[in-house]
């Protein structure tokens, strides 16, 4: 069976992880969660002391670019693999306020977004391959045979992560969280490099009132037709 590559983009908390992971196993892919990747920077420079407050160092994090190593590791219970920051799993810690506050800035950083396009391409060189983020059918893999753009109103995708949030017992309340989606709705679709937009040949697929399982086999028919195609 050929093999293709998914990409799927879109805002904050439109549930693209669930969608991507829901794909790969189906299809036996490989699924890859690029902003993991800039979670993992993130938390990097804020416990090597590049975020303080809120100034970002970028030069001192640039400069240290070389000394940050991130993995992925296939964890058989959770189905899905895990992301390891310098040879530690970090999967729970770049989940947090903190690193959601500032992640965004962290991502309009081009060298660090250079480097992390690089190690998502060799993610994807065989294909097989599932990839969730902004700028995955615009700049990471432009020639993917199926590219999603998915969306949700502001409202709907603070209510889920603020769900999540509280089930994994932080202190949160749903004003901080529609905050924190609202200001890196703006910061990853107005910032210089690879801002999150819409590619020309994505399907768009607004998941406001969709349940999972209609919105799953919406994505599995549209994968299933490019295979064949
Ligand atoms: O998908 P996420 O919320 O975990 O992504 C965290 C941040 O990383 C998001 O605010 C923007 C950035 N990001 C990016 O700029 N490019 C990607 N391919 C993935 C994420």
């Amino acid at each position: 069976m050929r093999k293709i590559t998914i990409a799927i983009d879109g805002f904050s908390s439109t549930g693209k992880s669930t969608v991507a992971k829901q794909l790969a196993s189906a299809l036996g892919y490989v699924y890859v969660d690029s902003g993991a990747m800039y979670r993992a920077v993130t938390l990097y420079a804020m416990q090597n002391g590049f975020i303080d407050a809120d100034c970002l160092d970028a030069e001192g994090l640039v400069a240290q670019l070389d000394q940050i190593k991130i993995d992925f590791q296939f964890n058989k219970d959770l189905g899905y693999a895990e992301v390891y920051l310098n040879g530690s799993n970090v999967e729970k810690a770049i989940r947090s306020l903190e690193v959601s506050q500032c992640v965004s800035q962290v991502a309009t950083i081009s060298e660090v977004r250079e480097q992390l396009v690089k190690q998502q391409q060799n993610f994807g060189k065989d294909k097989g391959v599932v990839m969730d983020g902004r700028d995955i059918g615009t700049v990471v893999f432009p020639d993917a045979e199926l590219k999603l753009f998915m969306t949700a109103s502001a409202e709907k995708r603070a209510q889920r992560r603020y769900d999540e949030l509280i089930e994994r017992g932080d202190e949160v309340t749903y004003e901080e969280v529609l905050k924190n989606v609202q200001s890196r709705d703006h910061i990853d679709s107005t910032r210089e490099d690879s801002p999150l937009s819409m590619a020309n040949d994505a399907v768009k697929v607004d998941n406001s009132k969709m349940s999972l399982n209609e919105q799953f086999e919406f994505v599995l028919k549209l994968s299933q037709e490019k295979i064949k195609a």
